[in-house]
């Protein structure tokens, strides 16, 4: 991997504080592509100093044009990226993980693609993990993108490769509930490892992005290979797909809520352009899917498309807007994998 969590992290926090001054300053503005314009000048200015960046004044789309030894890997992926297409709400596929075993990939939405796999680790397995992040100690978790206040957990840092000593082939069963190479699976971001207590939560948010700010033609930060200029002036944080298993059962609260899984478009944009809606202490039970937490469950979906004829990743899949509801009674434990785009 080529970027640290501490990069990612920083890099989170400065397109939150320019996504922060775009909407505070583009104020009542109704037509999108005007506040658009107006957010791409924002990022103008702030990005001037280090590396210029040319709008494209067709599509709006921004280049950073000057990346100083800014090098991309080859643009054709030696693995293509699989995307399993859901066909129906509620279709239950049988897929063989672990020898001898069956389980089933439910399909909960399709836009974006949300499937729940229960008994994806057995309760022994999750006892594992939580013990493996109590021993490395937790800490509090960054942010993620925007601001203060927006999570409330903790979080350890595990590499798939430590936890296939405790837990039985473990890339191999994520390598076949995902159906990608396992190339992508061993060249993972660290898994997460997140605690919430009583009263903890997540507000709504892209696992990769972000939506708000107008640099979709920036490259993926992982194929990066150098940037003499700080990173967030040169890329992205790109992750194609999540894989989220929950690590015990929560006594009350403390659902994955994505707000506007499968909903209409008419209001998408003004929906994700305010920020109140993302706050989920108030918003949790009007979201169009919930999935409470079973101990062992995997809950899967896709945070961007990919292009069918290239293998390639595509754009962010914009329903896939999530978070965590409120744990009003007894703790909550999941462990993410985030699955990159590679090269
Ligand atoms: C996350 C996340 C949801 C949940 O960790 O990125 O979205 O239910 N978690 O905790
Ligand atoms: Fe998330």
């Amino acid at each position: 991997m080529n970027v640290t969590s501490s990069e990612i992290s920083l890099l989170n926090i400065v397109i939150g504080f320019v996504y922060f001054i775009g909407i505070s300053s583009s104020g009542n503005v109704r037509n999108q592509s005007v506040r658009q314009r107006s957010n791409i000048r924002q990022l103008i200015s702030l990005h001037q100093p280090l590396c210029p960046v040319e709008v494209n004044n067709h599509t709006d789309d921004v280049e950073c044009t000057k990346c100083n030894l800014l090098q991309l890997s080859k643009p054709r992926p030696k693995y293509p990226l699989t995307f399993i297409k859901p066909n129906k709400i509620g279709h239950v596929e049988e897929i063989q993980l672990v020898e001898g075993k069956t389980h089933r990939r439910k399909t909960l939405a399709l836009d974006p693609p949300v499937y729940e796999i229960p008994n994806f680790l057995t309760s022994e397995e999750t006892d594992i993990i939580k013990g493996i992040a109590e021993n490395k100690q937790l800490s509090q978790s960054t942010l993620f993108g925007d601001g203060q206040g927006t999570r409330k957990s903790e979080s350890a840092w595990i590499s798939i490769r430590k936890l296939n000593k405790s837990i039985t082939r473990l890339s191999e069963r994520y390598e076949k509930l995902t159906e990608q190479s396992s190339w992508y699976i061993n060249h993972a971001e660290k898994m997460q490892i997140v605690k919430y207590e009583t009263g903890g939560y997540y507000y709504t948010h892209h696992d990769s992005g972000p939506y708000h700010l107008p640099v979709h033609n920036l490259p993926c930060c992982n194929q990066v290979k150098y940037c003499t200029t700080n990173l967030e002036q040169c890329c992205q944080l790109c992750r194609l797909m999540t894989v989220m298993v929950y690590l015990n059962d929560v006594e009350e609260g403390g659902e994955t809520a994505f707000p506007i899984a499968d909903t209409n478009t008419e209001t998408l944009h003004e929906y994700l352009s305010d920020v109140n809606n993302r706050n989920l202490t108030t918003n949790c039970y009007k979201s169009s899917l919930l999935v409470s937490p079973k101990t062992g469950t995997a809950v899967m979906w896709y945070n961007h498309e990919v292009d069918e004829m290239t293998g390639l990743m595509g754009n962010l899949i914009l329903r896939s807007y999530h978070g965590g509801c409120n744990v009003l009674k007894g703790v909550k434990w999941i462990i993410n994998l985030w699955i990159w785009f590679h090269a």
